[in-house]
């Protein structure tokens, strides 16, 4: 077992080939816009960048089971952030300064060059240590670990060794590391800032002291900080592990924060003027964004998140579990972040199979078909005046359903019966908003759907795995007023 675990693909054996192949040819649950691992397990998503005119990504990734394990990195490509190229490991732990995993790590491009930040996570016995490292993506697509690696050799005095997931930051006074963490004397999570002027030679600076008026929830550790800039404010994003819930809020074993504000990096400070969970929904955790937006045509900041919290789920019997989000761009409206699906929304002959207008009362509180059950649907009108409820409903009667009432927006896959997704976490999701609802976009593909409401100021990430292929799309819009809704279906 404990050999299986830290198994590298490069001593994949000819059988272990063959289940690969098994695995990878059956489609079931399978998304076709989500990302899924060919085989394995999949969780961060790593290394997101714009270069050499694509856009790059990576993800950790155990090849051999649907446990975690020996972490690689595997590489996609993209020049639409839809469709994807997927070419396999390009960091695989060998060296002994990774001995049990690549960890997660983030990009940073400049000169034409690009960098790729991670951890090597090692284990001796029970304790753990952290090296952090770096590997040079080329424009042959091949990546080369540093010769002189790690660049950061274990971790800092008064730090337990869960002290990862670098992010690159360049300010005038050179470059920032910042490093999620876990303090040794009160086992709590914080946030590491390093300083470099060349990227290579790192020197500790202390801890990145988030600034809040009131209560900021506490964690034991912090993991995959990122930082960036949306519409000229400073967001910071990380994912703590261990807080409590708070009303509607954080009901997942893992959740993921944003704040908005400013960061001082000479005082090692971020003020926050708002912050929130990040996703109202089940399944999100370890979101990246892209290291260099400012590069693209399209010149958004954009979001891509691990779909999962390390539950056990039913594709596991297929041999591959988790996938990602669909890329996210982002927005900061009205001190809120907005998050909306990037380019799928965009007339693209590639993936609308067919359009439907339904902008007529008669079909409401009627049902639609939705086969097969990767689509887009969207819906508009006064939905905050109104009491609704959909439910996309398989052929056998199991029901994911979202209820909204007045402010109020509910959840639920109760009727899933997914015991080992949704136990001890609870199977409902509610968000009560402080604004009007007028607009709602569901995207479905297969076994994940992401529900975005008033274009992505509130989204909801869920799982699903519907047994049967038909299903129906119903509405029950008990006022009767009037909904725009539109339906797309998404076709490889
Ligand atoms: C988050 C995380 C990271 C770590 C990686 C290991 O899901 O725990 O902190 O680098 O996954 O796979």
């Amino acid at each position: 077992m404990q050999e299986l675990k830290y198994k590298t693909i490069d001593l994949a054996t000819k059988e272990d080939k063959q289940a690969f192949n098994k695995i990878r040819d059956n489609a079931k649950y399978r998304p076709l816009f989500h990302i899924t691992p060919p085989h394995g397990l999949l969780n961060d998503p790593n290394g997101f960048c714009f270069y050499n005119n694509e856009y790059h990504l990576f993800y950790q990734w155990y090849p051999f089971n649907t446990f975690h394990g020996m972490k690689h990195w595997m590489h996609l490509t993209s020049v639409d952030l839809i469709h994807w190229n997927e070419h396999g490991a390009k960091i695989t732990p060998v060296e002994s300064y990774e001995s049990h995993g690549a960890y997660s790590g983030a990009a940073f491009v400049e000169k034409n060059k690009a960098y790729l930040f991670y951890t090597g996570n090692v284990k001796q016995g029970l304790k753990r240590d952290a090296n952090q490292c770096i590997a040079l993506l080329d424009e042959d697509n091949k990546v080369n670990k540093f010769a002189g690696n790690p660049v950061i050799h274990s971790v800092p005095h008064g730090y337990t060794g869960h002290v990862r997931d670098p992010k690159i930051l360049k300010r005038d006074n050179g470059y920032f590391m910042l490093l999620g963490a876990q303090r040794e004397h009160d086992m709590k999570g914080t946030l590491l800032v390093y300083q470099s002027k060349d990227l290579f030679n790192w020197e500790v600076l202390g801890e990145l002291e988030i600034q809040v008026s009131g209560e900021f929830p506490d964690a034991y550790m912090y993991e995959c900080p990122d930082l960036l800039n949306v519409d000229g404010n400073d967001v910071l994003i990380f994912s703590p592990q261990g807080i409590e819930p708070q009303g509607h809020r954080f009901h997942n074993k893992f959740n993921v924060v944003y704040c908005i504000g400013q960061l001082n990096i000479e005082t090692l400070s971020f003020t926050v003027n708002h912050w929130d969970e990040l996703d109202r929904g089940f399944d999100f955790y370890a979101p990246q964004t892209l290291a260099n937006a400012h590069d693209t045509v399209s010149n958004s900041e954009t979001l891509i998140a691990w779909a999962g919290t390390d539950d056990e789920l039913p594709s596991a019997e297929y041999g591959w579990i988790n996938c990602l989000t669909l890329p996210r761009t982002l927005a900061v409206k009205e001190k809120r972040l907005y998050q909306y699906p990037t380019n799928l929304l965009v007339e693209n002959k590639h993936c609308v199979k067919s359009k439907m207008n339904i902008s007529d009362t008669s079909v409401l509180n009627s049902t639609l078909d939705v086969n097969p059950l990767s689509f887009i649907v969207e819906v508009n009108g006064d939905l905050f005046r109104n009491e609704i409820e959909f439910s996309l409903v398989s052929e056998s009667g199991r029901k994911l359903q979202l209820n909204i009432s007045g402010n109020s927006i509910k959840l639920s896959r109760e009727n899933y019966d997914h015991h080992m997704i949704d136990w001890p976490y609870g199977n409902k999701r509610v968000c009560e908003t402080d604004y009007d609802i007028n607009d709602i976009t569901f995207v479905c593909d297969q076994s994940i759907i992401e529900i975005f409401i008033n274009k992505g100021r509130d989204v909801f990430t869920c799982l699903f795995f519907p047994e049967e292929e038909k299903h129906r799309l119903m509405l029950v819009n008990k006022k009767e007023i009037e909904l725009d809704i539109k339906l797309t279906y998404l076709t490889k």
